[in-house]
Parts: C-alpha cells; structure tokens; sequence
C-alpha cells in the first residue's frame, strides 16, 4: 500500500509570487481550494487505496499544502529540503518535526545549498532523476547521491514555467514515463530518452495543464483535468486515470503530485543510512 504525506490547505492562498504562474492578484478560491483537496485526498484513499498521512499546516505557509516539496524519503531517510525562496524556508522546521516525529531519520544538506524535495527528484526504475536550476542546486544531486548511495542524472531545467523535475517528468514504471520535452535542452531529453525505453510527450498544451504533475499508485494515474491525449496514451497502456480538478492550486504553481510526498519508497542501499544525521 503506497504511503502519501499531505498538508490540508487551511492556510492555502497567493501571498507571494515565485513562479510564473503566481499572481496575488488573482489569489485562489478558498472553499474550491478545500474541496479539490479534499477530492484529491478522497480519490487517493478510496480509489487509489493509498495511506494519507497528513501534516499540521501552519498560518503564514501558505505553500505547505505542497509536501512534494517537503523532502525526498527512501528507505525510512528523509532528505530535508532547503528551499530557494525564503518565503518557503519557514517549511522546514515544521516538516523536519514531522518527519521525526512519525519515526524518519532526517539528513540535512549543508547550509547554502538548495534542494526542494521530490519536487526535483525522482526515482526512474534503477535511476534517480534530479532536476535543477530554479530550485534545486546541481550541487544537491551529489550530496543526495552520496547520503542515498546511487546516482543522480542531472536534468536542466529550461523554462521556468516548469521549474520542478515533476511539473514536467513523471516515471510510471521502470520502463515507461511521461515528459514534456520543451521543459529540458537537448542533453536532458536525450539522456531521457536513453533511460526510459517508453518515454511519452506530452503535448504543450496538457503540460501547461500539469498533466506531467501526475500521481501513480500501483496501475493507478490520479492528475488534473483536461489532458485527454495523455489519459489515452496511459489508458492505452493498462493504466486507470482518475482526474481531479486542481484549477486552484495551478494558480500556485503546483497540481496533483505536488500535493502529495511518498514516504515508502524503498531504499536500494539501506546501509548508507549510518551517514545520516
Ligand atoms: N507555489 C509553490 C512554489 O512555487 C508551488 C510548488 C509546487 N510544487 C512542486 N513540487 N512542483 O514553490
């Protein structure tokens, strides 16, 4: 049964603005909010037969709704991150807490380097993906490498409407994965393409939907709305795609995957953990 942490959206709003599809101006809906997150948390448990854990928000966080971005945890270890934006850093004393708290060990990064959880790493098969420059530090991939003990390919991250690994990236299995190709250079897109024997684009205009930003339990794809020609490609493939609308939660950046952390990915290489804090 998959594990999933998620951060209910008591204090969810548009207080800042530090991705493109930020506006305070346009702020979010607050009752819409609650109830697409709770769809979300709904389908997940129900449909999906997922454990939701859930975080304490906390008033002046409003981000903390997204636990993508809490860490990255393999294994019982939790990598903490260090996020770019001051206005997000107040997160990680909270979630650290949380972590310990429910039994994780925790490593932190070394101060002054920059690293936001699975919203920029995620594990393809044997791989791991990392991805950097909005967010996380390049740097991060082999501080992470070192405390999980496998390596980390190093994805750019080129358009800054997709600045996390996972607005643009999803692994399905250890074969198969969707992208949007315009979020990587060429390098990026070809070492994607070396790693995942099925490597499914996204079009454009479903990317700009989020419908990389996608959850997979088991056969299950939970993603926002409107992405028809991805739904075909995965139903095409075997797989049941449940759609939630997210729409409140894109004017903040973020869809489903961003709402939700995995806390049972296994560790390959359990007797690194000694190293961790
Ligand atoms: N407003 C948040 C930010 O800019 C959204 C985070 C989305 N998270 C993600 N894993 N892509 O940090």
């Amino acid at each position: 049964m998959a594990r999933l942490l998620m951060c209910p959206p008591d204090f969810y709003g548009i207080q800042y603005e530090i991705n493109p599809w930020m506006d305070r101006r346009r702020g979010a809906d607050q009752a819409r909010a609650r109830e697409q997150w709770d769809h979300l948390r709904r389908v997940l448990t129900e449909d999906a037969g997922a454990a939701v854990e859930l975080a304490t928000p906390r008033a002046g966080l409003p981000d903390m709704v997204f636990t993508a971005n809490a860490g990255y945890c393999e294994g019982g270890l939790v990598i903490l991150s260090r996020f770019r934006y001051s206005e997000r850093a107040g997160e990680e004393a909270p979630f650290q807490r949380w972590f310990r708290g429910h039994g994780f060990q925790v490593a932190l990064l070394p101060e002054g380097m920059y690293f936001e959880g699975e919203g920029d790493l995620l594990p393809c098969g044997e791989a791991l993906c990392g991805g950097y420059r909005y967010r996380s530090d390049i740097r991060s991939h082999l501080a992470v490498s070192e405390l999980i003990g496998r390596e980390v390919l190093s994805l750019e991250l080129v358009d800054p409407r997709f600045y996390h690994l996972d607005t643009c990236f999803c692994p399905l299995d250890s074969g198969s994965a969707v992208y949007y190709p315009g979020a990587f250079d060429r390098y990026g897109r070809r070492v994607l393409r070396a790693l995942v024997p099925d490597l499914i684009a996204a079009p454009r205009k479903e990317a700009l939907r989020f419908g990389c930003n996608a959850i997979v339990v088991g056969r299950r794809v939970v993603m926002n709305t409107g992405c028809p020609s991805l739904r075909r490609e995965l139903e095409d493939r075997g797989y049941a795609v449940h759609e939630v609308e997210l729409s409140e939660y894109i004017k903040a950046g973020g869809s489903a995957k961003c709402l939700t952390m995995f806390l049972d990915r296994p560790g390959l290489h359990q007797e690194t953990r000694s190293q961790s804090t």
